[in-house]
């Protein structure tokens, strides 16, 4: 009946708004490892894959999916520090494709060309208390379940780190036809701007979908926000509009 019914949905697995975790997400985890570890930087042969897929998994399994910590992912990050070199960092918001392919014309790197952030590029995942397995039905939504998801928490700690350790001169592309370019809830608007301790200059590109009408610009009032953020850090920042 009706209250049978109300019970599943509230206790059972598929509860939660977001999607599910990625079928296999252990296997690609630990595939993607010794793909990058062993392809695409052979500098970083030395990597414990196994130790590193054992830590992402330990980081959630169990848990409560909404009582995700920053300290949760502490010894996984300890294992593998999102580093890039001074002047090749590219941060996004809204624009993730976009800044893949601006960064890999250019020699430059994205968070996703770190191990942990190629690691769990476009994968879910949640866990279940009392159980060992991942939840494949569905994950807490940010908005409709909890801000304090483990997916979310990931992106969140793994990006303050990567901020906080680009240098020299870095690049924001950000997306010109949506309200606010610059969006202050973001995570590149609410993380990664406050955390650019050794950061010279910023350089955004202010990108306009040529099938829509531009909507932001580097003069509008969420780029003079983004500004006024990096003018409290002494940051230089210089913004174009259309990188088409
Ligand atoms: N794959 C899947 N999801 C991701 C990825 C990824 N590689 N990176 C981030 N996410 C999640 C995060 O929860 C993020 O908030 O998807 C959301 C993307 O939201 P956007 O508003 O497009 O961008 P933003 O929140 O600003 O996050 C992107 O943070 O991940 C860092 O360095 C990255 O500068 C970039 C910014």
């Amino acid at each position: 009946g009706a209250i049978g019914i109300y019970k599943w949905r509230y206790t059972g697995l598929n509860r939660w708004h977001g999607k599910g975790s990625t079928p296999n997400f252990q296997k690609i985890i630990q595939e993607r490892c010794d793909t990058y570890t062993q392809q695409i930087r052979p500098d970083s042969r030395s990597r414990d894959c196994q130790g590193i897929t054992q830590a992402f998994m330990s980081a959630f399994i169990s848990k409560d999916p909404c009582k995700a910590t920053k300290e949760d992912y502490q010894p996984l990050i300890d294992l593998a520090y999102p580093t890039v070199p001074c002047g090749k960092a590219v941060f996004w918001s809204k624009t993730k494709e976009l800044a893949r392919e601006y960064a890999k014309g250019r020699g430059l790197l994205t968070l996703e060309d770190t191990l942990l952030g190629f690691l769990a590029d476009g994968l879910s995942w949640c866990g279940e208390p009392g159980s060992s397995d991942l939840n494949y039905q569905s994950c807490p939504d940010w908005k409709k379940d909890c801000s304090t998801n483990y997916f979310s928490v990931f992106w969140e700690v793994l990006s303050e780190r990567f901020a906080e350790n680009a240098c020299g001169t870095v690049q924001v592309v950000l997306n010109g036809s949506i309200e606010n370019a610059f969006d202050k809830m973001s995570i590149f608007g609410r993380v990664e701007a406050h955390n650019l301790r050794s950061v010279v200059m910023l350089q955004a590109w202010l990108v306009h979908d040529p099938g829509k009408p531009p909507r932001d610009s580097c003069s509008g009032s969420s780029i003079k926000e983004l500004e006024s953020i990096l003018n409290g850090r002494n940051v230089r920042f210089t913004c174009r509009d259309n990188l088409r």
